[in-house]
C-alpha cells in the first residue's frame, strides 16, 4: 500500500461508520486516503471525523472544486491510484451503472480513468432485487469489482445477505486491486491446499489435527497479490478467504484431492495442508458411550501430493510441505524424493507453530536447502511466492 492513494467515496448508510475504520487500516498500511462524503453520508459520519483519520481535506460537493483551480473534479478522480465506494448503496451502485453525474460522488465515478471496487451494504431485499442485481450486474461487465456482501442480521433487524464485508476483507479486495494486471505471476494458475482435513468416525464427531491454515492462506494471498489465479482448497478453518483467491472448502482427505484434481490444470501446486492419512468408515448412527470404547477400523486415504506427482496433468511446479518434529531436514528431504515434488518447505512443529503466527522454515529443493530466519507466516508467504514467480519466469 505504501505510496498508493485511495480516493475513497462513502455513501450513505448505516455502514458508512465502518468506512472510518478502513480509512484507519489503509493509513496503517501506509496508504493514503482522500474522501468524498455524499450528501446521504454526511448523515451517517461527519467530514471531520474523516478529515482527521484519512489527514486530508474532505470533499463534500462539487462547489468544493469549483474554487480551487487546482483541483477540479477530473483531477481528484484522477490523481488516485484506486477508487473505492464505501459503502455502496443500491442508488449509488444504480447510478454507477447508468452513469448518471448528478453530485460530486458520481462525477468522480464517471469522469475517472482508475480501477473501481465497490463493497455493497443494503438492506437484504434491496440486495435481492432484480434491479439491484441488474445493476450490479452491469458494473461488473463494466470492469468494476464488486464484493460480495456479508450475510448475517442487519441494522433493520432482518437477517441475510448484505452487510457491508468487514474493512479488513475491503483493505484485502484493495490490495489486490493495486496489483498491476501485469504481476509476476499474471496468467498463472497456482493450487494452494491449506488448514486440516476432518474425517468423520460418526455422525457428529471428527478426527483433526491442529493446522490452523494460516500459513497456506497466507501463501495464496501472496501469490494473488503476484497477479496469479489462486484456488485454494481448504480444510475446515474459520480464516478469511484472502482476496483474490478462489476458493474451494473441503473436510476430508478425498474431497480435498477431488477437489484439487478438478481444478487443474494449474502451473504451480503448493500442498500445504496437513491431511489425514488414514480414514474410517464412519458409523452411520453416533457412537454411544455405554457400547465400550469404540473399535475404528482405518484405511489409508489417498496421498494428493504423491498423486499429483505421477498425474498425467502434473503442475509444472510441485511443492509440499513438511511438518516435523525431529531431523526435520533429513526427513522432508527424503520425503521430497519418495513424493516426487519439486519443492519441499520442511518446518518444525515441536514448538507453537502449528496455530502460531510465525515460522522458521528450510526450503528444500534439488540444487539443496536454504534455511530461512525465523518470520512471520506472511513473511515466508512473500518470500515463497517471489520463487514461485522467479521458477515460473514470471
Ligand atoms: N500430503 C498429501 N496427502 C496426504 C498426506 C500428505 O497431499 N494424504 C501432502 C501434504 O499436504 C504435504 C506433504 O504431503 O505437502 C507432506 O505431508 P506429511 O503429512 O508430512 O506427509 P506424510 O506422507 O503423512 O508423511 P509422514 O506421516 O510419514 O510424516
Amino acid at each position: 500500500m505504501r505510496g498508493k492513494h485511495i480516493l475513497l467515496i462513502v455513501g450513505g448508510g448505516i455502514a458508512a461508520y465502518k468506512a472510518c475504520e478502513l480509512v484507519r487500516l489503509i493509513r496503517k498500511a501506509g496508504g493514503e486516503v482522500t474522501c468524498v462524503l455524499t450528501e446521504g453520508g454526511q448523515q451517517f459520519v461527519t467530514a471531520m471525523t474523516l478529515a482527521a483519520l484519512s489527514e486530508n481535506k474532505v470533499y463534500t460537493s462539487l462547489f468544493d472544486l469549483k474554487d480551487e483551480v487546482e483541483m477540479g473534479h477530473i483531477q481528484l478522480s484522477r490523481a488516485a491510484d484506486l477508487v473505492v465506494v464505501c459503502p455502496a448503496t443500491a442508488d449509488l451502485m444504480a447510478k454507477m451503472a447508468a452513469g448518471i453525474a448528478d453530485d460530486l460522488a458520481t462525477t468522480l465515478l464517471l469522469a475517472t480513468d482508475k480501477k473501481v471496487l465497490a463493497a455493497p451494504a443494503m438492506n437484504v431485499r434491496m440486495w435481492q432485487h432484480e434491479a439491484t442485481k441488474r445493476n450490479v450486474a452491469l458494473l461488473r461487465r463494466d470492469s468494476v469489482t464488486v464484493l460480495e456482501p456479508d450475510e448475517g442480521e442487519m441494522a433493520c433487524g432482518e437477517y441475510g445477505p448484505g452487510r457491508l464485508p468487514e474493512p479488513e476483507v475491503i483493505l484485502e479486495a484493495i490490495k489486490v486491486s493495486l496489483v498491476p494486471t501485469n504481476g509476476r505471476l499474471a496468467w498463472k494458475h497456482v493450487i494452494v491446499t491449506a488448514g486440516p482435513t476432518h474425517e468423520p468416525i460418526d455422525p457428529v464427531r471428527v478426527i483433526a489435527n491442529r493446522s490452523s491454515g494460516k500459513q497456506g492462506f497466507a501463501i495464496a494471498e501472496a501469490l494473488a497479490t503476484l497477479g496469479a489465479k489462486v484456488t485454494l482448497v481448504a480444510g475446515p478453518v474459520s480464516l478469511a478467504t484472502p482476496a483474490g483467491a478462489d476458493r474451494i472448502d473441503v473436510e476430508t482427505a478425498r474431497e480435498m484431492e477431488a477437489a484439487v484434481s478438478a481444478a487443474l490444470p494449474a502451473d504451480a501446486a503448493v500442498l500445504v495442508a496437513a491431511v489425514a492419512d488414514w480414514r474410517v468408515d464412519p458409523a452411520p448412527i453416533k457412537l454411544k458411550k455405554g457400547d465400550g470404547p469404540p473399535t475404528l477400523s482405518w484405511g489409508p486415504n489417498p496421498d494428493i501430493l504423491a498423486g499429483l506427482a505421477k498425474s498425467a496433468s502434473r503442475p509444472r511446479l510441485l511443492i509440499g510441505f513438511a511438518a516435523e518434529t525431529e531431523n526435520v531436514v533429513e526427513t522432508a528431504s527424503a520425503k521430497r524424493v519418495r513424493k516426487g515434488c519439486d519443492w519441499i518447505v520442511a518446518n518444525d512443529v515441536s514448538g507453537d507453530v502449528m496455530g502460531g503466527d510465525s515460522n522458521t522454515v528450510h526450503l528444500i529443493t534439488g540444487e539443496g536447502t536454504e534455511s530461512w530466519e525465523r518470520a512471520p507466516k506472511e513473511e515466508v508467504a512473500r518470500r515463497l511466492a517471489a520463487r514461485i514467480a522467479d521458477e515460473l519466469g514470471g
